[in-house]
């Protein structure tokens, strides 16, 4: 669903708040605040294809990393390019860590049984939103601009190593069909209201 920058930032705000609180209930609650009826009719119609809910998160992780490595390669000079991919990436982020507190996290917790990586992947998404908090108030000209986007991009790929190698494979070993399905609108649906 296509919102303005003022809504989206707001919207932002309130997702991180209730992250740092811990306040996974508050979140679900800021979730529903939103019309989601276009979001619902797209995850429902994608669940019915079969999706696999993961290849899709994955996707996502390639497109992320690669801003995160022109961010980091960017040079000061280039604060209008930074800008850009700062905004590209905290969309983009925005919306696939939405998709994983919301749906695979919870999963992980439930019906994988691994609540300690679940408790540390929502930290890590915490942290995240610190490092984008920073690069979007540091001046897009400081040559610590560069090195702030390298340590996001750390962080990053430890935490996608962590999803892709350890915990999508204790999810998909799990989860039956009908899980899967659900998980796959799940993630459609939450990925939908932030494009
Ligand atoms: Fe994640
Ligand atoms: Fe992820």
């Amino acid at each position: 669903m296509a919102m303005g920058n003022r809504t989206g930032n707001r919207w932002l705000s309130m997702r991180g708040l209730a992250a740092f609180a811990g306040g996974a209930v508050a979140a679900v609650i800021a979730s529903r605040m939103l019309p989601p009826l276009v979001a619902q009719a797209a995850g429902t119609a994608r669940a019915a294809a079969g999706r696999d809910p993961f290849s899709v998160l994955e996707r996502d992780h390639r497109v992320i990393l690669s801003l995160l490595t022109r961010m980091e390669r960017s040079p000061d000079n280039a604060t209008g390019g930074r800008m850009q991919l700062l905004l590209r990436l905290k969309r983009r982020l925005a919306a696939h860590a939405l998709a994983e507190e919301d749906v695979v996290y919870p999963l992980l917790h439930d019906v994988a049984h691994a609540p300690e990586d679940a408790r540390h992947l929502y930290a890590e998404h915490a942290e995240m939103k610190m490092h984008l908090f920073a690069l979007e108030q540091m001046r897009k000209d400081d040559s610590r601009w560069a090195v702030r986007a390298s340590e996001l991009r750390l962080l990053i790929a430890g935490h996608v190593r962590q999803e892709e190698e350890v915990d999508f494979p204790k999810l998909r070993r799990r989860m039956d069909e009908r899980t899967t399905r659900a998980a796959a609108g799940g993630v459609q649906r939450e990925k939908a209201f932030i494009v």
